[in-house]
């Protein structure tokens, strides 16, 4: 029904923010609610771009957003009868040496700023906001380190589709027509192994990865390993046309835990393209040719999310 009014207003669908370039915070949360507190959760989905006013209308050049993702089994709930055609759990990846896990999200936050304490705020004036029975099951912050780089020491982002493709690649045209102006995201929060990878060659790394480490430049076909990262996830269609998916990672860490991290978030308008990612990655590709990165960097979550266009979110909030 919901989207049905959708067609009937339409095809000039809003998304929400997603296609605009890296900041330098963010805050990514995930939270699991009650399954009884259906109309408060359908509140909240109204009131979160206001809530983004009310803290970024003072401070434009820091650019305060949130894309708000809807899970699988919480979608059930607020539009049982209409569902984007590939909204599912998250799909564990069970490869021979590594495991991509499956971890629990009805709603998740991806809050972006060129300042924390923006990021800090909306976050937390949206938490008081969630209904008894909620759970904030994830929260990372994330920062700019150095010149865009991982804490693998690695530039992060280079062959993202720019500005102008970002949303071709990201946001649902005709492919889905009830629910253009959406997007699917996956986001997976992995820690790193630093010592192991600091013992590795600068060239060993460069292996690893596909690409230089100071000059960034991609390693020659000729010499790319075939389970360097940047090999098992340049993914072609039959036509030879390269599939791409719309990456927004961010580092993030803790010196007194001694943890090292990527939040690995990538959106897409066809989430197949990314499970396909992750198979090769984990699988492998041919089975058994896993990625070299997943050596140093271990998946402790892994969640799918559907994030609706601006109307139809508003739909859903006044369902
Ligand atoms: C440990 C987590 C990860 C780290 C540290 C990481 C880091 C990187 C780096 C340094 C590059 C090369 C520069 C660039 O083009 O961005 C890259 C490329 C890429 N990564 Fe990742 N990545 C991670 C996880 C993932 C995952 C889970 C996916 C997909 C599901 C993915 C998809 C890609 C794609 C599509 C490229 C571009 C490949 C090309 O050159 O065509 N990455 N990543």
């Amino acid at each position: 029904m919901v989207a049905a009014r959708i067609r009937l207003a339409g095809g000039n669908m809003r998304p929400q923010e997603i296609a605009t370039p890296l900041t330098r915070a963010a805050i990514f949360m995930v939270a699991t609610v009650a399954s009884d507190r259906t109309n408060e959760i359908r509140s909240l989905l109204g009131e979160v771009s206001g809530l983004t006013k009310a803290v970024g209308f003072r401070y434009p050049e820091d650019q305060l957003s949130c894309v708000i993702g809807i899970g699988s089994l919480l979608w059930d709930q607020l539009s049982p009868n209409e569902r984007p055609a590939h909204l599912h759990p998250f799909i564990p990846v069970n490869g021979a040496t590594h495991h991509a896990p499956s971890t629990p999200g009805d709603l998740f936050f991806h809050i972006r700023s060129q300042e924390l304490g923006l990021c800090f705020e909306l976050a937390r004036l949206i938490k008081d906001r969630l209904p008894t029975g909620s759970e904030i099951v994830d929260e990372v912050q994330g920062f700019k380190y150095l010149d865009q780089r991982d804490l693998l020491g690695f530039v992060d982002g280079t062959e993202n589709p720019d500005q102008s493709e970002a949303a071709e690649v990201a946001i649902i045209r005709e492919e889905e027509p009830d629910f253009i102006g959406g997007s699917y995201v996956i986001v997976q929060k992995y820690l790193h192994d630093l010592k192991a990878w600091e013992a590795l060659t600068t060239e060993d790394q460069e292996r690893a990865v596909g690409r230089r480490k100071l000059e960034n430049i991609e390693l020659d076909d000729t010499i790319k390993p075939v389970n360097s990262h940047v090999a098992l996830n340049n993914i072609r269609d039959t036509n030879d046309e390269e599939l791409a998916i719309y990456r927004l990672n961010m580092p993030f860490g803790s010196l007194q835990d001694q943890s090292y991290g990527t939040y690995f978030i990538g959106y897409a308008k066809d989430v197949r393209i990314t499970e396909q990612m992750l198979n090769n990655m984990f699988l492998g590709d041919p089975p058994g040719n896993h990625d070299r990165l997943l050596d140093f960097s271990t998946a402790l979550t892994g969640t799918l999310f559907f994030c609706p266009s601006m109307q139809l979110l508003e739909l859903l909030s006044d369902a």
